[in-house]
């Protein structure tokens, strides 16, 4: 594949920044917001919760939450999408209260919500569980020492977006550093909040009274953007990614520099050309700034091509190996124990039908399929909808020959 492509703004800093409008009874507007489900899914959850969404243009949102007069989130929108569950800290900080439904688990693992709860609790909330719903309450929420037991993306935003209207100092110690995290802070400080530290394991928040509205926006998708440039090295490329950032993608970019993939950073943009099969490369998934666990999947497809075995581990899921068996459907050689994979290069791959089971599983499989003779159909893509903005069309533009079949 050649040619050029746009990573749009990012799914998982554009959700953070839609609850983040429930802080506010100011309009807010939001640009960048990429065509993807889980954004669709946010603008309904929103207008349940009484909140006037409007998108003008392409990628352009305005958000008006002073009519909200709802805190519950129902089990059909945060079972469709986790990301809902962050409408806890911001219902909660604005009006005192909040009823979300649990997520429950999910394909790649149980994915539980008690480091969000805990930190919510730190800041003076009363939690009641039961019915399947978390229900928060409080006549005025207070700063408090919150320290995460792993950096956990959400509950940082949670905790970030609650302590910016609590009353005196939060302190967050094990914060989540994703670009997305200092994206959300950024957004907050400017509707007023007073946040230092976002992008350090140490985020302070000086709590205000309120907070006005924003304009801003959204970060590129730096998961997005990695995904094109393995499909650039998988298919023995040259693709320039518009809108990847290299200081989001230091620990990915060093895996494919070790695989043979020639980079170069071009002005908000990244290179990548490929000849020759890739070298095999160990890579484990690991909290920002280590290996996205968002692009494990699709790095694996690329190892099913290398030159060599190399050992995938993933880290921050249990159970993020779904896309195995069907990668060995198209002829990969892999033996997974465990959280780790072993994968052996083979010369090539065989189209196959296939089963998506989660959104960069079905994206790993496209990307196999790029690569594999003959046809490969990759069945349940409606996954790939959540967060990839016209894939088919921009990876048809690169030169692949690509379709989607309306079933
Ligand atoms: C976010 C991203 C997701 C990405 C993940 C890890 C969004 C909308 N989604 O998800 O794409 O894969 O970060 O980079 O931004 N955990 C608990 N208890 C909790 C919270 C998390 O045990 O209360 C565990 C999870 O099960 C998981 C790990 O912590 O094993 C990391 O999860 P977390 O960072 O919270 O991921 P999300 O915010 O859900």
């Amino acid at each position: 594949m050649t040619g050029d492509v746009r990573a749009g703004g990012a799914k998982n800093s554009a959700l953070p920044l839609m609850f983040a409008c429930l802080l506010t009874d100011e309009p807010c507007r939001l640009s960048g917001v990429p065509d993807v489900a889980d954004i669709r899914t946010a603008v309904r959850l929103l207008e349940k919760l009484g909140a006037r969404v409007e998108s003008p243009a392409a990628g352009e949102f305005l958000i008006d939450c002073s009519a909200v007069d709802q805190w519950e989130a129902p089990y059909e929108l945060v079972r469709t999408m986790r990301a809902s569950f962050l409408v806890l800290g911001p219902l909660l900080a604005r009006f005192g209260r909040a009823r979300v439904s649990a997520p429950g688990g999910c394909a790649i693992g149980s994915r539980p919500v008690d480091m969000h709860i805990a930190a919510i609790s730190r800041l003076g909330a009363e939690i009641v569980q039961d019915h399947g719903y978390v229900e928060a309450l409080s006549d005025g929420l207070r700063g408090g020492h919150v320290i995460l037991p792993m950096p956990s993306v959400g509950a940082t935003e949670n905790a970030l977006m609650a302590a910016s209207l609590a009353a005196g100092a939060t302190r967050i110690e094990n914060a989540a550093r994703e670009p997305e995290i200092v994206d959300l802070a950024e957004a907050l400080a400017g509707m007023g909040a007073q946040i230092s530290g976002a992008g350090s394991s140490l985020i302070e928040i000086e709590g205000v009274g309120r907070l006005t509205g924003m304009n801003r926006e959204v970060v590129a998708d730096r998961i997005v953007a990695g995904t094109y440039l393995i499909a650039g090295a998988i298919s023995g490329g040259d693709v320039l990614v518009e809108g990847a950032r290299s200081e989001h993608l230091g620990s990915l970019l060093e895996a494919l520099e070790a695989a043979g993939c020639r980079l170069s950073e071009e002005k908000g943009a990244v290179r990548l050309a490929m000849d020759g099969p890739p070298r095999a490369v160990s890579v484990a998934t690991a909290p920002y700034p280590g290996f996205p666990t968002d692009l494990q999947a699709q790095f694996m497809a690329l190892m099913c091509l290398a030159d060599g075995t190399s050992n995938i581990d993933e880290r921050i899921f249990e159970n993020r190996f779904m896309h195995v068996q069907e990668l060995v459907r198209m002829g990969a050689s892999i033996r997974s124990a465990g959280r780790r994979a072993i994968v052996t290069g083979q010369r090539a791959l065989s189209g196959a039908p296939v089963m998506a089971t989660d959104l960069r599983a079905s994206v790993c499989l496209l990307l196999a399929g790029l690569a594999a003779e003959g046809t490969t159909e990759v069945l349940r893509v409606y996954h790939l909808d959540r967060g990839y903005e016209h894939i088919e069309a921009k990876l048809a533009a690169l030169g692949a020959d690509v379709r989607r079949e309306k079933m």
